[in-house]
This record gives structure tokens, sequence and C-alpha cells, in this order.
């Protein structure tokens, strides 16, 4: 058959667009340890399922000898495909090709598969690997990122948007990740700064290096913008695909049920003696959390930060659930600043998606101290409260341990719209635990007493017997029932079952007033 020359050019000029900035830049993207933006999106979704768009788009800038550096497609590369077989659409910018950095062209690109995934209601995927807004265009660049942050900001609610930072991601770039609902990061290889360590030095006289200042670790562990490191690249893609499967394709639908052969009604006997005698002791709720999950899975999210509290996915009886749990392993599960907001931002995730909240509670209140206060311990432990609140998907509710003071009224309660709450044997939920108690109400009667702390233990043991037990708030039906623990997998499947068709709104408005 004769050649077609015009699919010849076609051709050639898909693969002039696939090379990126040419073998030597590539070569060098590939020196540490980086793929390229196709290889990326091809190592994320389903073999195959890629379909790229705009492949043939250019920068329009002249100035600056701009005009000798089109390449086709730009520094961006877009389209959509699947995972696991549903529809995603992504964004994967270039490094290759000018850095990566944001042209108009290539923010365009950007903002029609976001356009896109809106109108479908399907998940955006950005892969961000850039020098940022491209110098070159100036004025054109911001405006091209404002264009793509009022889409995140339009798309949150509606679909999940998962950021992925394979490189540098600099000055306002930042903003359009931390719009989005999960960020993922990979180590020593990928950082996120407002300025770069050259401004800090300049400034503040700081010397420190680029994984010091915005490296995965310290979003991770400090910062808390990170919400999952990957040692690799490969990692972080798996880590995408992993976290898509808990997660619906938009608000209007239901997370995927995934059926799992993890017996519904399995009982697990050694919950039965998890806790410790002694109340002060710690213990590890992940434990209990993968207990009792299917198969004992837990996708756990942030989990390098604020770990006196547990966020993450799992599954119980095929559906996807959203967990919160006091960790007493790690400052005695108190709720602290960085904890309340690391919750409410992962409860207000999962009521916008429908997915149930499982909350675990031992917690013995909210952390005291001028730090804390001067921090704002105040207002944080409110948006706690208020993504409790308004949240109107199934909540579910175990009380292991300690529910203390003005935490058990936060931590899911009944009071604010718990669906089910049960409590184990061992629950103790009251104003405060027994030694503090005691001491206040019966201050007195110690300090007169021949031996004040034999006094003290008596008191104490009377108050434990009467309050610090599930049975008052039982009694008054704040807590629904008191289970064995081994029994919780099978009654939280049963609950969820329960309360798959539940219906509950909030007042029409504009939009409450979270306390930011
Ligand atoms: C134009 C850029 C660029 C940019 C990199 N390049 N960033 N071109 N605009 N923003 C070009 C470089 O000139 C170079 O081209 C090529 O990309 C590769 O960059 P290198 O510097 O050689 O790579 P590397 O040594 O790995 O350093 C990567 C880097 C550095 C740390 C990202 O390039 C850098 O500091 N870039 C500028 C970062 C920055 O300040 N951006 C603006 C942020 S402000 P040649 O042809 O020489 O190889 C911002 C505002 C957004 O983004 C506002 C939104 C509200």
């Amino acid at each position: 058959m004769a050649a077609n020359p015009k699919i010849d050019l076609l051709r050639s000029k898909r693969a002039e667009s696939h090379a990126g900035g040419g073998p030597e830049r590539v070569a060098k993207q590939r020196e540490g340890n980086r793929h390229t933006a196709h290889e990326r999106i091809e190592l994320m979704l389903d073999p195959g399922s890629f379909r790229e768009l705009d492949a043939f788009v250019m920068h329009r800038s002249h100035d600056f000898g701009m005009e000798s550096k089109k390449v086709l497609g730009d520094s961006v590369v877009t389209g959509w495909g699947t995972i696991n077989g549903r529809l995603v659409y992504v964004f994967s910018q270039d490094f290759t090709v000018i850095g990566g950095s944001l042209s108009l062209a290539h923010a365009e690109k950007i903002c029609k598969v976001m356009d896109m995934a809106m109108k479908v209601g399907a998940p955006v995927i950005g892969l961000n690997d850039s020098g940022g807004a491209r110098i070159q265009e100036g004025v054109d660049s911001l405006a091209g990122y404002a264009e793509i942050f009022l889409r995140n900001t339009m798309s949150s609610g509606v679909m999940p948007q998962i950021s992925l930072i394979m490189g540098p991601c600099a000055g306002g770039a930042v903003y359009s990740p931390a719009l989005t609902d999960f960020i993922i990061m990979v180590k020593d290889s990928s950082y996120m700064y407002i300025t770069g360590p050259d401004v800090v030095k300049a400034v503040t006289h700081e010397d420190v290096s680029h994984e010091d200042l915005g490296g995965a670790l310290v979003h991770a562990q400090k910062s808390g913008v990170c919400h999952l490191v990957a040692d690799n690249e490969n990692q972080a893609l798996l880590l995408a695909r992993e976290l898509m499967s808990y997660l619906p394709n938009n608000n209007m639908e239901d997370p995927p049920f995934l059926a799992s052969t993890d017996d519904p009604l399995r009982a697990d006997a050694e919950l039965d003696s998890i806790i410790p005698d002694s109340p002060n002791k710690p213990y590890d709720m992940k434990e209990v959390i993968r207990k009792i999950v299917d198969d004992g899975i837990f996708f756990e999210v942030h989990e390098l930060y604020a770990s006196n509290i547990v966020v993450g996915f799992a599954r119980l009886g095929g559906h996807s659930v959203g967990i919160v749990a006091n960790q007493p392993a790690v400052l005695a599960g108190v709720l602290d600043i960085a904890a309340s907001e690391k919750a409410a931002r992962f409860i207000r995730f999962c009521d916008a998606f429908n997915i149930p909240i499982v909350t675990f509670v031992d917690v013995p209140g909210y952390m005291p101290g001028t730090a804390q206060e001067y921090g704002g311990i105040i207002s944080s432990g409110a948006k706690l409260l208020y993504a409790y609140c308004e949240a109107t998907v199934p909540k579910l509710c175990v009380t292991t341990r300690k529910s203390y003071g003005g935490a058990y009224c936060v931590m899911s309660s009944k009071h604010i719209r718990g669906d089910l709450n049960l409590a184990w044997p061992t629950a103790e939920i009251a104003v405060m635990g027994p030694d503090g108690a005691v001491d206040i109400i019966f201050r007195k009667e110690i300090k007169g007493a021949a031996d004040p702390l034999a006094k003290k233990k008596e008191l104490a043991a009377d108050y434990t017997e009467k309050f610090a037990s599930p049975y008052v708030a039982a009694e008054r039906g704040f807590v629904d029932d008191i289970i064995e623990p081994r029994d919780t997998r099978a009654r939280l499947i049963n609950g969820l079952e329960v309360l798959q068709n539940k219906r509950d709104s909030n007042p029409a408005r504009k939009h409450g007033n979270i306390p930011l």
C-alpha cells in the first residue's frame, strides 16, 4: 500500500510531542531517579487506558527567545484514563520542557481536563513537577495559575482531587495542590515551599536545604501539608491507585463496594483483653482497628502528623469507611491543635464524598497549657466539633476506654447526631478521670483525713464505680449498647448496613462558617 505522507506527518508530530524536551533533558531527569511525564501516567493508570489531549498545543510567547523553545504539547501532558476500570482525569507536568514551568497554554490544558472532569464527575489527579510560573510569560502565567485555583475550589467536594508532588513545586504553585484533597510526596526528590532556600537565606539569614525546607518528611511530620509519603515515584503512583479504591468518583456516588472473604461475623477474642488493666497504660489503637476491619487492611493517611489521632480508610463488610481514632499510644490520645485540625479535615472529606465515619474513642480530653491556648486550641478544637456536627453521613462510634469532658461531646457523640454509639465494658464516660475529679470535689475531705492518700484512693474507687463506666451513659440512652469487644466487627458491619439509606441534611444556607 502507498505511504500516506499525512499520516507520516501525524506520526512524526506525535513522536516529537512524546519526546518532551529531548533526549538530553530526559537523561537528566532519569539521573535523579525520575520518570518522564508520560511514563508516570502510564505507570499510574490501567495499562493502555490513557488517552492524551492537546498533544499539539504550544505556548504562544515570542519574548526572551521563546520562539525557539516551542515544543509540541508544551510542558504538561493531559488526558484521561482509568484506575481499576474507573475514569480519572490526569495532568502530568513535564520538567524536561522549560523546567515544567507554567505557561498560559500549559494552564489552559490543565483547565480543560478539570472542566471535563467536573462535567462528568470524575476525579482529577495532578502530577506536579515544575519550576512554577513561566517567568518569560509574566502575568499570563499568573492568570493561568489563578484559573486553576478557581477550578480547584469549585471542584472541591464535587469530585476527589489528588496531587502527587514528583519534583519541585515552588511559589504560588503550591496552592493548587494545597486546595486539593490529598497530597502525596516522594522522599528525597520532591519539595514544596513558598520561597526556596536562596530567598530564605536573603530574608531570614537561615541556611536550609531544599529537603529540610520543603521535603516530604518535613511536610508529613511538621506542617501536615503532605498526607502520604512514598520512598520512590513508583510507590507514590501506586499509593494514588490504592487511595482511589476507597473513594467514589464524585459526590453523587457511593464509594466502591469491594466484597471480601473476611467473615462479617468474625469475632476476635483478643480484643476482649486488649485494654490494659491500668487506665493510664497505653495500647496501640491501630492494632484494635486492624483486628476489626476487613482483612486487617488499614490505609492510614497523615500517619506521621499529629499521631495522637489516627485517620484513614478501611473496609467493613466490603463497605469503604473513614476511620478516626484517638491513639492512646501517643500523648495518651489527647486532642491538641494539630490533631483536631487533622481529624476535622478528614471528616469533612468523608462527609463530602458519602463515606461513613467510624470513630474509636479513647481520649483524656483537650490538651491544657499556654502553648495550646496561645496557639488557638479553642478555634482548632471547635473545627473538629463543627466537622462532626455538620457531617450527615452514617456516623458510628465505639468507645473503648476514656471519653472525658469536652472530648466526649466532640468525638461523634449521640448528641451531635451519632447514629450508632457503642461502648466496650472498659469505657469510662465522665466529666473527668477519677483522680482529677476527687481532687476537686473532695478536696476538704482528703486534706482532713488521717491518711489522705488512702482516703483519696477510696473516694476515687467509689467515683470509678459510679461514673467511670459506660453504664450511666447507657442508662440515659447516650450510648446505644454496651458490647463485648470481640463482637465489634459484626456490630459495626450490621450498623453500616442498617444505615445505608440514611438521609439527613443541614439547614439551607449559602454555607456555614467553620471557625477556620
Ligand atoms: C521559566 C524555568 C523556570 C521558570 C525553570 N526554568 N524554572 N523557565 N520559568 N519558572 C528553566 C530553566 O531556566 C532551565 O532552562 C530549565 O527550566 C531547567 O531548570 P534548571 O534550573 O536547570 O533545573 P534545576 O537545576 O533542577 O532547578 C530546578 C528549580 C529551578 C529549583 C525549579 O529551575 C528554579 O529555581 N526555578 C525557578 C523557581 C521559581 O522561583 N519559580 C517561580 C515561582 S513563583 P535551561 O534552558 O537553562 O535549561 C510562582 C508564582 C506562581 O510560581 C504564582 C501563583 C499565584
